[in-house]
């Protein structure tokens, strides 16, 4: 089976900017699971779909058309990138992903990303259920008050307002609903390694996980 590097953590901890860059560095497929939760969520809002158990979520889990070219997603042919990245469904897709019937839904689509030669998995379960015997498992984190100013600065610079407490006050609900939920929470499992990103750039937090790719790989 190809090698896959699962990176979990909390929201706008960075983790899909280091994953990507660690895809890149080493030419594996990268998977962005929680474009999917939010794909879900998006397919949802559009069609009037209650974010509740019921076979109505399921089903566009299970057959939503999402695509993923580089940096662009596109939900039934349309471009979604930086709607399926509002506050309103990065709140909608946390209420999803604490649904356990949808979790089951999207299982066989995350693990269908584990091509050759390799690939970088991001989100909340990648190590502890989609990707248990990863050959490495880190668990990426910053504090909540820097990670609700990095996406202050991103909205930002995206010409969009932004709030600092509200903010904040959304990414610490976010931790709370992904981390307490019975269906694959929020966890560091305890074979990933830490990297707390409070005080650390991209570029050193990337470094190291690539270093200790490395190393892992060359325990037979
Ligand atoms: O990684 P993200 O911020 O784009 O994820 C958005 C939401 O999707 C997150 O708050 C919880 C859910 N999610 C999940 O439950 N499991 C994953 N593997 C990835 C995301």
């Amino acid at each position: 089976m190809p090698p896959v590097i699962a990176i979990d953590g909390p929201s706008a901890s960075g983790k899909g900017t280091v994953a990507q860059r660690v895809a890149h560095a080493l030419g594996f497929h990268y998977l962005d699971s929680g474009a999917l939760y939010r794909g879900v969520a998006l397919a949802a809002a559009k069609s009037g779909t209650k974010l509740i158990a019921g076979t109505a979520l399921e089903r566009l889990a299970a057959t939503m058309d999402i695509a993923f070219s580089g940096d662009i997603i596109y939900l039934n042919q349309m471009i979604v990138t930086d709607e399926i990245r509002s506050e309103a469904i990065s709140e909608a897709a946390s209420m999803v992903g604490a649904i356990a019937s949808v979790r089951l839904a999207l299982i066989a689509r995350q693990r269908a990303f584990r091509q050759p030669p390799g690939l970088v998995a991001d989100g909340r379960d990648m190590g502890s259920t989609i990707f248990p015997a990863a050959g490495l498992k880190i668990y990426l984190t910053a504090d909540a008050q820097e990670r609700a100013s990095r996406r202050c600065k991103q909205l930002i610079a995206k010409g969009l307002s932004a709030n600092m407490s509200t903010l904040l006050q959304d990414i610490l609900a976010r931790d709370e609903r992904d981390s307490v939920r019975a269906a694959a929470p929020l966890q560091k499992c305890k074979d990933a390694m830490l990297l707390d990103t409070t005080n650390l750039s991209i570029d050193a937090a990337v470094e190291q996980v690539l270093a200790r790719y490395a190393a892992v790989k060359q325990v037979p």
